[in-house]
């Protein structure tokens, strides 16, 4: 196994043996199932949602090609360019998914709900240069983990679009790859220390959970209260207003005499 193309190959059959277990969904995201197909109920929101996922797999897929430069690691070369190519093909499925939805659907796809229903990987937050292979590894291990339990309960929940739930289940396939192939390098890569890598890249990412949903939850919270705010404080606003103006006398009035009767300057 010296060609390293035959090695991709061979670690590709490695990942996919049936033998492994694939990735389930989590329980956080399984106790949102109801809530995801509701997000995707909508003909509208499933549009802007897929176009959206479009843009953080190509974006994924720019970050990872740019892994494969600065690394030194050739057999991680090899592998972070096929990774990036299937990045690169996932945006293109979710782009051309939107496009044909594009067509039969209205305008206004209202909330989102971004925070709960992240686009798959949150690859979005990959910081390339300056990673060392086994922060990298570690990184890519959890985010393609991530997508795949997400993936595997949006496809799910799209009984109801068949065309784009085979587009789940065909990324679903190549995600499972990644999450096992970054997991096999990083145990290659750092053989003693790799449950210390990953733990570390799950707190991390703990962390940025955190941080979207906090500023999920202070849109909403930011949004209800400049809410009630208008209608508490608009209507004694108003009332002061009007009885201010009644005292108002009409017309032109009579300035007392005082420091500013000088034509010469303002004040
Ligand atoms: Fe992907
Ligand atoms: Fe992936």
């Amino acid at each position: 196994m010296t060609n390293p193309i035959s090695q991709v190959e061979y670690l590709w059959q490695l990942a996919m043996d049936p033998a492994r277990p694939h990735e389930r969904p989590t329980a956080f995201d399984r106790m949102l199932t109801p809530l995801h197909r509701w997000i995707w109920s909508d003909a509208d929101r499933r549009v802007q949602k897929l176009f959206r996922f479009g843009e953080t797999e190509s974006d994924g897929g720019r970050d990872i090609l740019r892994a494969a430069e600065v690394t030194s690691d050739p057999l991680l070369r090899r592998l972070y360019l096929e990774h990036a190519i299937d990045e690169f093909r996932h945006g293109v499925l979710f782009r051309h998914r939107a496009a044909e939805l594009l067509k039969s659907s209205r305008s206004n796809p209202g909330f989102q709900g971004d925070w709960l229903a992240p686009g798959g990987h949150g690859l979005d937050d990959l910081q390339v240069d300056g990673e060392s292979d086994v922060d990298m590894l570690a990184f890519l291990h959890l985010s393609e983990k991530a997508a795949a339990s997400r993936f595997t309960v949006y496809r799910d929940v799209m009984q109801h679009d068949p065309p784009t739930r085979a587009i789940f289940q065909e990324i679903l396939h190549d995600e499972t790859f990644h999450m096992n192939y970054t997991l096999t390098q990083l145990a290659r890569v750092e053989p003693k220390r790799h449950r210390y890598h990953l733990w570390r890249a799950r707190l991390s990412r703990l962390w940025k959970t955190y941080l979207r949903l906090a500023s999920g939850i202070a849109g909403i919270l930011g949004s209800l209260f400049l809410t009630i705010q208008y209608f508490v404080l608009l209507a004694p606003f108003a009332w002061l207003a009007k009885r201010a103006a009644r005292r108002e006398q009409l017309g032109w009035t009579l300035a007392s005499a005082g420091p500013s009767d000088s034509l010469d300057r303002q004040y």
